[in-house]
């Protein structure tokens, strides 16, 4: 029962929380990192773009590296970055769409280099088309590897981060699981879907007394890897995916729990939330929000492979 006395004490709870809030924002981050030279780190689509340029940067801070993806070659090329700076890598092909791939990935995983402490859910795949064009196939498949595939590796490594009192679960989702666009229908709405995923599973996480773990949610804008090759927005160039994975690895050393890159957005997200729909769309034309994906290409290999594959 909602108690005066509880009230209150959850105020003086909050107004401490802000106060921290406030002390650490303009406290060097540097500061805060935390020590990641005992943990395993999976990276899910680990073969390219932000999931290789993170799993060089725990690599370099003497992390053990576990990375999955669907291109052997791309693994291998992040394996040997890492080995060739003294690193250590094990490369596994794994389709995340597939649950049963997942879990006997996961199982090999545990068996040969051990319970995994810090899992990044990286991997995604974009199609780029208007709903009404766009296959069904295609839908499920980005359902399978953007959201679903979040579902299977936690389902996978929670139960020993929560046994041991030990982990991170990292969620890379995007802007556009906060807020919508065109052509993106089956992308956008998987990203809502891993936003609220992570969401949840972190508060449950908290609520059934882990405190412990940690939860980092990543709503990165567009970045330059290929993955939205072609896309013309006013609104913003392409994020340095260098800069943005410096700005991800920060966000998990420190363990903050949310974090949109870059900052700017927070405001046009909080302006989003408040302003009339009518508003936004003025906007949105404003900065060729309609026509942005009318000029994407993506990435030529990487489509090829995941049509194949569809199932
Ligand atoms: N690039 C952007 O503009 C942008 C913006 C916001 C969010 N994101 C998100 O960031 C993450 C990384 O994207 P990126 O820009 O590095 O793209 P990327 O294409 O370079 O990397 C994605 C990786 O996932 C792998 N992958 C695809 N399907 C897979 C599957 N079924 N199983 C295993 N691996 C699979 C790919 O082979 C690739 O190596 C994605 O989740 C993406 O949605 C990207």
């Amino acid at each position: 029962m909602v108690t005066a006395m509880k009230i209150i004490y959850s105020s003086f709870v909050i107004l401490y929380h802000w106060l921290e809030a406030i002390v650490l924002f303009f406290t060097p981050k540097r500061l805060r990192y935390k020590d990641v030279s005992n943990d395993i780190v999976l990276i899910t689509g680990g073969g390219s773009g932000l999931g290789r340029l993170l799993a060089v940067k725990f690599a370099r801070r003497n992390a053990k590296i576990v990375v999955w993806d669907i291109i052997e070659s791309n693994l291998n090329e992040t394996k040997r970055m890492i080995e060739e700076n003294g690193g250590t890598c094990a490369a596994y092909v794994c389709d995340v769409s597939k649950r049963d791939e997942v879990y006997k990935t996961a199982e090999r995983v545990r068996k040969e280099i051990g319970d995994v402490t810090i899992l990044v859910n990286n991997a995604g795949i974009v199609n780029g088309k208007k709903f009404l064009d766009l296959e069904d196939e295609k839908m499920i498949k980005t359902l399978n590897v953007n959201t679903f595939a979040h579902f299977w590796t936690c389902k996978a490594f929670l139960p020993a981060m929560r046994q041991k009192r030990r982990g991170h679960i990292v969620t890379i989702a995007s802007v556009l699981g906060l807020s919508s666009a065109v052509s993106v229908s089956d992308y956008v709405a998987s990203k809502f879907a891993a936003v609220g995923f992570h969401g949840s599973l972190s508060l449950e996480t908290y609520f059934d007394g882990f405190p412990e773990l940690n939860f980092t949610l990543v709503c990165p804008y567009m970045m330059n890897t290929g993955m939205f090759g072609g896309v013309k927005t006013d609104i913003l160039p392409a994020l340095d995916p260098e800069v943005a994975a410096e700005n991800v690895m920060s966000a998990i050393l420190t363990n903050q729990e949310f974090l949109i890159i870059p900052r700017l957005l927070y405001v046009t997200y909080v302006m989003h939330t408040l302003m009339p729909l009518k508003c936004f769309k003025i906007i949105f034309e404003l900065f060729n929000g309609p026509k942005a994906m009318d000029t994407y290409v993506g990435k030529k290999e990487k489509k090829n492979l995941n049509d194949k594959k569809i199932e």
